[in-house]
């Protein structure tokens, strides 16, 4: 057991979480997108210790983070010049590459694959920690296994008080959904998993994008797939989520209709009073950024409240919208409602 101490992000808290990496220790760091918890990824054993305090299955590979394209060496065979464009327009940002893994980078990190993933987040306390410990760091988002991704210091608590030994406190994230992971091709990329750096935005580098069919499809749990994340039930609150398809005034009728004990409703801003059910707002409807920097902590809340059931309401998919589709559809274990 761990004393978990939370702590700001001044220089002198940057430099301890360092000292700590540096020991072989996990610490959990805010990025833009969602917290992480870090380690060193060179050192097989304080890797293994995110898998401990995470309850992650270990097939399940992590991102390894950088602070600049020089640490390429040795985590990534070769760095090809469809990723150097990628890299030149979103980072720092929230794009994961899938690259062939060199033989240098411990095979605990990518779960036995030869590819890893590589991200350079753009988030001033987490590149500072990463350069003041010269290290790349391992780093899946810093929930345990299953839960919503932590969006705010207080969830990397709530879900890891007494078994990591630092919190770095950046506040709120900003974009709040995790990154979008494309596996790198001549030319092209394949959407893996979506994030804010979207599908439209790629494609107007000139690259041709596809959307793995596992984005939005149930899979089976032996299915096999190119990012092994997307097979396990994810972002789940306890409650039971319905994600419900269809204009406001046919998703206040529905709810209303099925108001049983310990329901309630996430929906946007200004929306609550068409419900008989407590509301739980997660953002406006027209500004799906505001919705993914919104989805976790909303889901987190319904299991505060004690919600049983969690009637949503469904986000459009343009921009990051897909992004916040595609978590919600998981939240709900795809269970869909269309009215
Ligand atoms: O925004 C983010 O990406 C956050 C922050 C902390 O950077 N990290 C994050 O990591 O979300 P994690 O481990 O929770 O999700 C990483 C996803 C998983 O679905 C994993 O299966 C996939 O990326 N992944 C990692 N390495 C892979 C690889 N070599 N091939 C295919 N998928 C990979
Ligand atoms: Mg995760």
């Amino acid at each position: 057991m761990y004393d978990t101490k939370v702590i700001p992000c001044t220089e002198g808290d940057i430099a301890t979480a360092a000292e700590f990496l540096k020991r072989g220790e996990v610490v959990a760091i805010p990025t833009e997108t969602v917290y992480g918890l870090a380690a060193n990824a060179l050192n097989t054993e304080a890797v293994s210790k995110i898998f401990k305090a995470k309850g992650r299955p270990q097939d399940n590979p992590l991102i390894v983070h950088i602070c600049g394209l020089k640490m390429l060496n040795g985590l990534v065979a070769s760095f090809p010049e469809t990723a150097q464009k990628l890299a030149a327009a979103f980072w720092p940002g929230p794009l994961t590459m899938i690259l062939p893994k060199s033989d240098k980078l411990p095979s605990v990190v990518s779960a036995g694959l030869d590819t890893v993933g590589i991200r350079m987040p753009n988030h001033r306390a987490a590149l500072e920690v990463i350069r003041k410990s010269g290290l790349p760091l391992a780093a899946p988002s810093a929930n345990v296994s299953g839960k919503p991704s932590p969006t705010r210091a207080e969830h990397v608590y709530e879900d890891l008080e007494g078994k990591i030994p630092l919190i770095l406190d950046g506040g709120p994230c900003e974009v709040g959904v995790e990154s979008t992971v494309a596996l790198v091709l001549p030319g092209s990329v394949r959407i893996l998993r979506p994030g804010a750096v979207t599908k439209e935005k790629i494609e107007e580098l000139g690259l041709k994008v596809e959307t793995d069919p596992a984005v939005g499809q149930e899979l089976a749990e032996d299915a096999e797939v190119l990012s092994p994340g997307m097979k396990y039930k994810h972002y789940a609150p306890k409650a039971d989520v319905i994600l419900v398809k269809g204009p406001l005034d046919k998703f206040a009728e529905y709810v209303n209709n099925n108001a049983v004990e310990g329901a309630f409703a996430l929906l946007f801003a200004g929306e609550k009073h068409v419900v008989s059910v407590p509301g739980i707002v997660y953002g406006s409807k027209d500004k799906p950024e505001t919705q993914a920097a919104g989805l976790f902590d909303a889901l987190r809340r319904a299991d505060q409240f004690g919600a049983k059931t969690v009637f949503a309401r469904s986000p459009d998919t343009a921009g990051v919208g897909s992004a916040v589709y595609n978590r919600m559809l998981r939240a709900a274990a795809f269970k869909v409602v269309e009215l």
